[in-house]
């Protein structure tokens, strides 16, 4: 299926955006910290077009389904929500936006933590900005996009998502400041390669999970008098907190540390032992994992030819990413599932041999 066989005309624009795999610094960025992410080679694709009427007509290829509603009428919940927080979010910029007949087609995985929904954003915000002819850079796409989540999808996100997907390149790390935006674009480190795995746990928590983990988050740092968990200067201020906020800040803090290491250019071997650290962190302090996940990494860690391996996105089910030596991850992913697969196949690689070219 393509625009012109469901609308029966060829679109005014074409537009895309891939997903993201993050590395290091998970649960930093509404904290206003860092954040070591890099596009994957999947990609979102966003066609759209003028509606010949008052209606806008959404087509989703991957879903099979076509959404057909008023710009006037409540927004029907899936995949149109993202889409009209992006038109909302354009319109209250003061850009009006006339019915469009619009169809989406990706090759990022759904639901796994890749962030299919910021590559939807950051699709349809380019698509927007063709097709009306905007005056918007790539950091306001990716602002936009983020409200466009917060207020349309309830998630209370960080910016790292869609500044990942407006920005980053695969094989590159961006590492980026979430407070000043400041990013810089780093090679991955010598002979390695980034491999992603699917645990095919859905995240069934994560909405809820996350945005309480934010909420205790802001707690802390309103206890400690700060403007946000970034500006803890030395861990031992934390002692003042009662628990869980203690361990969730504690976690904050050592992650922001990772990534500042991880960012001056460390060794393969250096920059998998913090991400093997942040999964503990994670799992103990964050309280974001789950036992499948911890089984994967446990896999993928003790897997020859792989520097570190830790959960990656919000958590509670989802994919594992790890950095393994470089020319290797297919042959790691295709052991690593051997175990992981038994008695049930639900894992499977996402990502595999995307190296610093
Ligand atoms: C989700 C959010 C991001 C970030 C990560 C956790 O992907 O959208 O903003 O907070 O979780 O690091």
């Amino acid at each position: 299926m393509d625009f012109q066989q469901i609308f029966n005309a060829a679109p005014d624009a074409i537009a895309q955006a891939p997903g993201r795999v993050n590395l290091l610094g998970e649960h930093t960025d509404y904290n206003d910290g860092f954040v070591l992410p890099t596009a994957i080679p999947q990609q979102t694709i966003v066609s759209l077009g003028l509606s010949p009427n008052a209606q806008h007509h959404f087509y989703s290829a991957e879903l099979e389904e076509q959404i057909d509603f008023d710009s006037s009428d409540p927004i029907p919940e899936g995949f149109a929500r993202y889409i009209m927080g992006c038109i909302r979010m354009v319109e209250q910029m003061g850009h009006p936006v006339p019915p469009l007949n619009l169809f989406i087609t990706s090759s990022v995985p759904l639901g796994s933590g890749l962030s299919s929904s910021a590559a939807l954003e950051v699709a349809v915000l380019r698509g927007l900005r063709s097709l009306l002819h905007l005056d918007l850079d790539d950091v306001q796409i990716a602002k936009l996009g983020q409200q466009a989540e917060i207020q349309y999808a309830g998630v209370q996100c960080g910016i790292m998502d869609q500044m990942a997907s407006s920005l980053a390149e695969p094989g590159y790390l961006l590492f980026l400041d979430t407070r000043s935006l400041t990013r810089q674009v780093l090679p991955l480190p010598e002979n390695s390669e980034i491999l992603v795995i699917d645990s095919g746990i859905p995240r069934t928590l994560a909405t809820s999970g996350y945005n309480q983990r934010r909420a205790e988050c802001e707690k802390a740092s309103a206890i400690l008098g700060i403007k946000a968990l970034r500006d803890v200067a030395d861990l031992s201020d934390l002692n003042q907190l009662p628990e869980p906020l203690h361990q969730r800040a504690k976690h904050v803090v050592t992650e922001n540390f990772r990534v500042l290491e991880a960012s001056k250019g460390v060794s393969a071997e250096r920059f998998g032992a913090l991400m093997n650290a942040s999964h503990i962190s994670l799992r103990d302090d964050y309280e974001v994992s789950i036992a499948g996940l911890d089984h994967l990494v446990e896999i993928l860690q003790s897997t020859p030819g792989v520097w570190g391996a830790r959960l990656t996105g919000a958590g509670f089910g989802g994919a594992c990413v790890a950095l393994v030596a470089a020319g290797k991850a297919g042959a790691i992913g295709q052991t690593v599932l051997q175990q992981y697969n038994q008695p049930n196949p639900i894992g499977k690689i996402l990502v595999g041999c995307v190296n610093t070219a």
